[in-house]
């Protein structure tokens, strides 16, 4: 018994030294001490084995398989760490390969231009607030001196979605929601989207944004409103840009007027860019409308203000010199990621 345990043990221990793999070790460990590994058999003899001599045969088996179990755990480690070593050695990592970078977005030059417009204004004091997109006939026209049947109306191919409700076809219906709260003085912006039924071309959208302002306080004049707008008009295109204004007619202003700018590429010189004129229109405005702010519940004997309205989408485009407005529209990345 005790020369068939040594055998076991050296036959064990030689067929582990020998095995080059972890699956064959597994295979040795199975073949001796598995359930019918050739250890659990001497066990099962132990039945044959005389009373008084089973002690010394039963720490015999435990002996060897300690000694099986002992080589077998070295031999595994050594396996496993040789086969970690292969792996790494394998799978190089070149370090100084450009890594993959992330694609992340920016903001859009409407967005940017609209950034810079409220950083302009907010830094005088003025407000930003918001109207909806879809509002009631009465604040897009009604409120803003436009009654039923004004031929104003006919210049706006609006979306109506019934009688009372359209699509706001500029943000100056704003200037109205604001005056009614009845808190004074105003002075405040309202970017936003407007809607007019216009064909797509290189200056139109069916959907477009303007940025709306307005100020109304005590002793409000025409001087303000220049004082301001040159001051915006600086700060927007650079320090040496001039401002004109012509004469024109909105129902809610009174007097009215356009104002161009001197054009920022060639001085008002006239070139390319500014069609030879040498002035680019920008935006409309005026004095509030004496009725307007009676509708809007404000007393003209008390107070006065005046209000204007400029397209961003005009002002991306000039800013950055873009040709085409649908360039705006269209989403495409290689545009966008100009700016
Ligand atoms: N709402 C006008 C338009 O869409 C622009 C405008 C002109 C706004 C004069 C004003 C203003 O506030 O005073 O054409």
């Amino acid at each position: 018994m005790k020369e068939k345990l040594q055998k076991i043990r050296e036959e064990a221990i030689l067929q582990i030294e020998s095995s080059k793999e972890l699956t064959k070790l597994n295979d040795v460990r199975v073949a001796f001490l598995g359930k019918k590994g050739e250890l659990t058999a001497v066990l099962k003899g132990m039945k044959d084995v005389l009373p008084e001599d089973r002690p010394m045969v039963g720490q015999l088996v435990n002996d060897t398989r300690e000694a099986i179990e002992k080589k077998l755990e070295e031999t595994k480690k050594k396996l496993e760490e040789a086969e970690l070593e292969l792996k790494l050695k394998k799978e190089v990592i070149d370090v100084t390969l450009p890594a993959k970078k992330n694609k992340v977005g920016h903001r859009h030059p409407n967005t940017i231009a609209l950034e810079e417009v409220e950083r302009i204004f907010t830094g005088m004091g003025y407000e930003v607030v918001e109207g909806p997109d879809v509002e009631y006939d009465y604040y897009n026209f009604e409120a803003l001196n436009i009654p039923a049947n004004h031929p104003t109306r006919d210049e706006q191919d609006t979306f109506y979605v019934n009688d009372k409700i359209v699509l706001r076809t500029q943000t100056s219906p704003v200037q109205v929601r604001v005056m009614e709260k009845g808190k004074l003085p105003i002075r405040m912006i309202a970017p936003g989207r407007a809607f007019r039924s216009d064909e797509v071309d290189a200056t139109h959208s069916p959907s477009f944004h303007q940025i709306e302002g307005m100020v109304i306080d005590k002793n409000i004049t025409f001087a303000d409103l220049k004082g301001t707008l040159q001051e915006f008009a600086a700060r927007l295109f650079g320090p040496d840009t001039k401002v004109k204004f012509r004469p024109h007619h909105f129902p809610f202003t009174e007097p009215s007027a356009e104002m161009d700018v001197t054009c920022f590429k060639c001085g008002g010189k006239g070139c390319r860019f500014c069609k030879g004129e040498g002035w680019i229109e920008i935006l409309g405005c005026g004095m509030v409308h004496p009725k307007v702010l009676r509708m809007s519940g404000i007393d003209p004997n008390e107070y006065s203000g005046f209000a204007f309205g400029v397209g961003l989408e005009r002002i991306a485009l000039l800013k950055y010199e873009i040709d085409d407005m649908r360039l705006l529209y269209e989403n495409d990345i290689r545009f966008l990621k100009q700016f």
